[in-house]
């Protein structure tokens, strides 16, 4: 068979799109918000190891896969699967994992939606000077204040979701192409500023010593469950975006080295990131870096609060953040109206529209989580925990546990070999091993014992 060169939704320009497309979706709030605080709650430095590694070993391998039956497919991940199952005469029951890929899509999209409302919140509640020399109190009460107000948390849940209709409707060439190629280097010009600022005025040695120390002892069977769900979040991996992402691929690019320099770019922002986040923290006495979810709501703020021109950096610390979920955001729109327009023949804009509204009403969930149902739980978390976990540390797994089976097993081999064209025999040997043995072992044996260790 001929290889498709293009689906209906058209294709990236180019490959540098594809990484810069890929490299937005990866960097986002996982990197910016979730990376440091888990890292610092998990005592830092052998948990950063153990990140890594998994990126390198168990991630990029999965990504490569994802992107490839994307690729391979030329259509959303619910089409591209059905295809590439009945090509390889596999059982019909594997198309299921692109439905599984877009429900995630949706319900991550549900939640994002609301904490990065909180990042674009917070760039005007910096910009406008009420933070201003807050101490730790004062800073938790502003943002306590955030979330027990529902109109405002749904005001910016609003804004952030139309801002992603925007682009997504725009279409892969003028909308999300133009996006990320926008966005982008504006993302990586602010965090290098950020990166200067913070090593002349924050406490960088410190932070380094933070996260590069290796305390052993604090790393338990639940934190690698943690970091594995982190690395396969952070690449955003088993959720559909990337093998959406991966129909509008070009042909003639090499899968393999275009995925290590997105894995690449991804560690690179989180580990920057937190080096940013731990010199500005530990410059200001007495806060603490395992602050959780707070960090980058609570610390930060008086961090900045208390120096001089700090409000400034602060406001365009939180564009960085905004931006960087923005890129993520219309990842986990795409999939979603990509199969609309395939299978009901719907226009983009219905399309968007549609699945902008779910989120929206789902997100509503996770908006009341924060005040009127705090005190509702589901098998002992609160709603928008509740979906945090069941995707990060449940769907997630379980999907990349079932694309590394899928590819290292059931796939035609003839359709891995037209798209793994020119890569050294050596290397394919390596990824078909992750993807047959340590992908599955792995991905399982945390997964147990994370669920084990949660329950029990
Ligand atoms: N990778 C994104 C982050 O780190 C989250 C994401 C997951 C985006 C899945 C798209 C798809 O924040």
């Amino acid at each position: 068979m001929a290889l498709q060169q293009k689906g209906m939704h058209g294709a990236w320009v180019s490959r540098w799109t594809f990484i810069m497309a890929a490299t937005g979706s990866a960097v986002g709030l996982g990197n910016m918000w979730k990376f440091p605080y888990v890292a610092g709650s998990n005592g830092g430095g052998a948990f950063v190891l153990v990140y890594l590694a998994c990126i390198l070993f168990i991630g990029v391998p999965v990504m490569m896969a994802e992107v490839m039956l994307g690729r391979h497919g030329r259509k959303s991940p619910v089409n591209a699967m059905r295809d590439i199952v009945s090509e390889s005469s596999a059982n019909l029951r594997w198309s299921y994992l692109g439905w599984l890929g877009v429900v995630a899509a949706v319900l991550i999209l549900s939640f994002y939606a609301v904490i990065a409302g909180w990042a674009l919140s917070y760039i005007i509640e910096m910009g406008s000077g009420v933070l201003k020399g807050v101490d730790g109190d004062a800073a938790a009460v502003a943002f306590n204040q955030l979330l027990n107000n529902p109109a405002k948390l749904v005001f910016w849940q609003t804004v952030f979701l139309t801002l992603c209709v925007a682009v997504v409707m725009g279409g892969v060439k003028k909308g999300l192409g133009v996006a990320v190629e926008t966005l982008m280097p504006i993302l990586f010009f602010i965090l290098f500023g950020l990166l200067v600022f913070s090593f002349f005025r924050g406490n960088f040695s410190a932070a380094v010593d933070f996260l590069f120390s290796f305390n052993l002892d604090q790393l338990t069977s639940r934190s690698v469950l943690e970091a594995m769900g982190q690395a396969f979040f952070t690449l955003s991996i088993g959720m559909a975006a990337i093998m959406a992402y991966g129909a509008y691929m070009p042909q003639k690019a090499s899968i393999g080295k275009t995925i290590l320099i997105v894995a690449f770019f991804d560690s690179a922002v989180a580990i920057i990131s937190g080096l940013v986040i731990f010199s500005i923290v530990f410059a200001t006495q007495g806060i603490e870096p395992g602050a959780g979810p707070g960090l980058m709501f609570i610390s930060l703020p008086v961090a900045f609060g208390s120096m001089p021109g700090g409000l400034l950096i602060g406001a365009i610390f939180f564009i960085l953040v905004s931006i960087a979920a923005w890129s993520s955001a219309i990842s986990l729109l795409e999939p979603c109206v990509a199969w609309l327009v395939e299978t009901k023949n719907m226009d983009r804009f219905q399309a968007n529209m549609i699945f902008a509204v779910i989120a929206w009403i789902l997100g509503l969930g996770t908006v009341f989580s924060f005040n009127i149902w705090s005190g509702y739980q589901l098998f002992g978390f609160t709603f928008f925990d509740f979906l945090d976990f069941l995707t990060a540390n449940i769907m997630l797994p379980v999907s990349g546990l079932l694309i590394a089976l899928f590819v290292g097993y059931v796939v035609d081999k003839k359709i891995i070999a037209s798209e793994m064209l020119g890569m050294h025999p050596k290397v394919q040997l390596l990824w078909q091993y992750s993807l047959r043995y340590l992908a599955p072992f792995a991905i399982g044996a945390v997964f147990i014992m994370g669920l084990y260790d949660r329950f029990s």
